[in-house]
């Protein structure tokens, strides 16, 4: 996904419009037609789908609406059931409960050929004796395709990959990027309506990932099928997703936007998980109606390691009620001058630094405040400084951050 692409929700939407027109215009180009003005792409339901493995319990019950076209991401840590939820969606293995539709239609009872979605699976499984255009053209092959037509759209599909140079080689002459996009392109070539992809990019060095995440986004662009995307590395989750589903042993415990999962985490684990934060217990003192705003509060909290810290929240608290607080270390000011603002809004703390990260374009710091908090700071390095950083171990240093830029959770009686 990138910056001001047009969302796919609502078909009403202009923004949508203009992307399936983008989308019809790429088709015509590689002599295709798409029916309709729709994405070509299926919706995906999963309807309280679990699933265990003798005692254990894989799947919990896991619900999800993917729509149309979407860049979908099942998000979570090694071992939360992710492969497990994309091979019954795939078909190659069944819930013990729940249901799995394409367009509404049950798909359990189908095989994974019938289903109209493809896998890209993380060691690419590619055909070592076959060229890249046979292994490309495998699919087709398998359907009897005849040999013409089913060349030009493997060149097509080489193309679309940008491999038409390589289609000569064979897998072991090809780098890990190029073998990941002849999987790509072999998984595409049958033109499923939804593509599942497995960590595809984990076998990759970072710097290669990156690169093959960007490319991944543009053949989604292109071509306009629902991707459902399987990774636990939450910078690859929020980089390219329409939208994110947290997961954890075996639950969903968010669903949302890369920008919503970020700001607004559901839960602790949620807010640990993705990024990097402060993460305290708190009980509420008081709590104040905002004025002109209709649902949010003015709350006042009392957190042992900190003390008392303001924080605007849309959710209605009780004075005695615990709850957990956070706030993301770039939200926090650092300064070794005291801040002027009076505001009533703005949290102070005095601290000293106890650990800078110094990493070229931003410094973490580690700051001690009243000898039992640690509270981590990012600050960014906006303009350029040829006196060395200005702030260091063991500065005196005070931290603030709006009442607005902290966050409740975890609200417990
Ligand atoms: N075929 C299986 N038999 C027994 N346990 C399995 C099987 N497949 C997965 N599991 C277990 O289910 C859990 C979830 O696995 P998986 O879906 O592969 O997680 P993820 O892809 O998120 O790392 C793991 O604890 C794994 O060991
Ligand atoms: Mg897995």
């Amino acid at each position: 996904m990138a910056l001001g692409k047009p969302r796919r929700e609502g078909i009403d939407n202009p923004a949508q419009k203009s992307h399936c027109t983008l989308i019809r215009n790429v088709f015509r180009l590689v002599g295709r037609e798409v029916e309709g003005s729709t994405l070509i792409g299926s919706d995906v339901a999963i309807e309280g789908v679990s699933k265990s493995f003798g005692d254990f319990r894989a799947l919990n019950n896991v619900s999800l609406t993917i729509q149309k076209g979407e860049f979908f991401s099942l998000l979570g840590p090694s071992g939360c059931g992710k492969t497990t939820l994309l091979r019954i969606i795939a078909g190659f293995e069944s819930p013990d409960d729940g249901a799995v539709t394409f367009d509404g239609n049950d798909v359990l009872g189908l095989p994974p050929n019938r289903r109209q979605a493809n896998t890209v699976f993380q060691n690419y499984a590619l055909f070592p004796h076959l060229s890249v255009f046979e292994n490309v053209a495998f699919p087709l092959r398998l359907r009897k395709l005849p040999r013409s037509q089913a060349d030009s759209q493997v060149k097509e599909y080489l193309r679309l990959v940008q491999l038409e140079a390589h289609a000569h080689k064979k897998p072991n002459q090809l780098s890990g990027g190029q073998k990941q996009r002849v999987a790509i392109a072999r998984a595409l070539i049958n033109k499923p309506r939804v593509l599942l992809l497995d960590e595809p990019l984990s076998a990759l060095d970072a710097k290669l990932r990156q690169h093959m995440l960007i490319e991944l986004d543009q053949i989604h662009d292109k071509i306009g099928i629902t991707f459902i995307y399987v990774t636990h590395d939450q910078q690859e989750a929020l980089s390219v997703s329409d939208h994110i589903a947290v997961m954890d042993q075996g639950d969903v415990l968010q669903v949302g936007t890369p920008h919503e999962i970020y700001e607004s985490p559901a839960t602790n684990f949620v807010a640990r998980f993705i990024g990097e934060t402060n993460l305290y217990d708190g009980k509420v003192l008081g709590v104040n109606k905002l004025p002109h705003v209709e649902t949010e509060y003015m709350v006042e909290l009392e957190i042992a390691e900190l003390g008392r810290v303001k924080v605007t929240t849309v959710d209605e608290v009780k004075p005695g009620q615990k709850v957990n607080f956070t706030v993301r270390p770039e939200k926090i000011m650092i300064t070794t001058d005291k801040p002027a603002s009076k505001r009533e809004d703005i949290n102070h703390f005095q601290g000293t630094v106890d650990e800078p990260i110094y990493s070229g374009f931003q410094t973490k710091f580690y700051v001690k405040v009243n000898d039992t908090a640690m509270i981590r700071v990012i600050k960014q390095h906006a303009n350029y400084s040829d006196e060395g950083p200005d702030i260091v171990w063991k500065d005196s240093v005070y931290l603030s951050w709006s009442a607005n830029d902290g966050y409740i959770l975890g609200i417990k009686e």
